[in-house]
């Protein structure tokens, strides 16, 4: 890879909804959660865990905790990405509680670009009831489910989308 042109690299990838069955390879999960393991994260704490899930009626159940969103039970692999309060506000408090979520979904991001760095395609699922995934996984209360990132072999490619022109987004010295 060219790592001078992270633009294109990043601009390359794309929601899938719609998975092949095919397993996704044990090296390739372990890459991925490498990748995630160096994320940045508040004080180095590291507020996140994730919870790896292949078993077919797991994925069935999660699907239905995340309002029967289809490429949840379709796709081989869901990496239930989770914040650890416990972790961060032993430390910082009720700050904490932002970085958690903050270290979350930078290792969840961080897991989204390795999986399309190894050719794999993705969909950060957010919209799910966040007590049924806790049912389901058997999670504690002090950890939060922040995103189900569904991972697989695309069945149809991505279709690229738009997005706002970045001036829109940007305020320069002051609002
Ligand atoms: C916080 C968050 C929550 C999301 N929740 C869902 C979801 O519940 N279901 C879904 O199909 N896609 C979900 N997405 C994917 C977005 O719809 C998608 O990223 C967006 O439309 C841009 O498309 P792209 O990822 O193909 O660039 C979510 C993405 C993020 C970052």
């Amino acid at each position: 890879m060219d790592f001078s042109d992270i633009l294109s690299f990043i601009s390359g990838r794309s929601s899938v909804r719609e998975y092949e069955s095919e397993p996704v390879p044990q090296e390739e999960i372990d890459y991925i959660l490498d990748c995630a393991s160096t994320a940045p994260s508040a004080g180095n704490i590291e507020a996140w865990d994730v919870v790896v899930v292949t078993d077919e009626e797991t994925r069935a159940a999660l699907a239905e905790a995340a309002f029967n969103q289809p490429h949840i039970e379709q796709a081989p692999v869901i990496l239930a990405v989770c914040s650890n309060y416990v972790r961060s506000m032993s430390r910082y408090g009720e700050r904490g509680i932002l970085y958690a979520l903050e270290d979350a979904t930078i290792a969840c991001t961080y897991m989204m670009l390795a999986a399309h760095a190894r050719n794999l395609q993705s969909c950060w699922t957010g919209a799910f009831d966040d007590d049924a995934v806790r049912d389901v996984l058997g999670l504690p209360q002090h950890i939060r489910p922040v995103a189900l990132l569904a991972i697989g072999k695309g069945h149809t490619p991505g279709q690229l989308t738009g997005r706002m022109a970045v001036g829109e987004h940007v305020h320069r010295e002051t609002w």
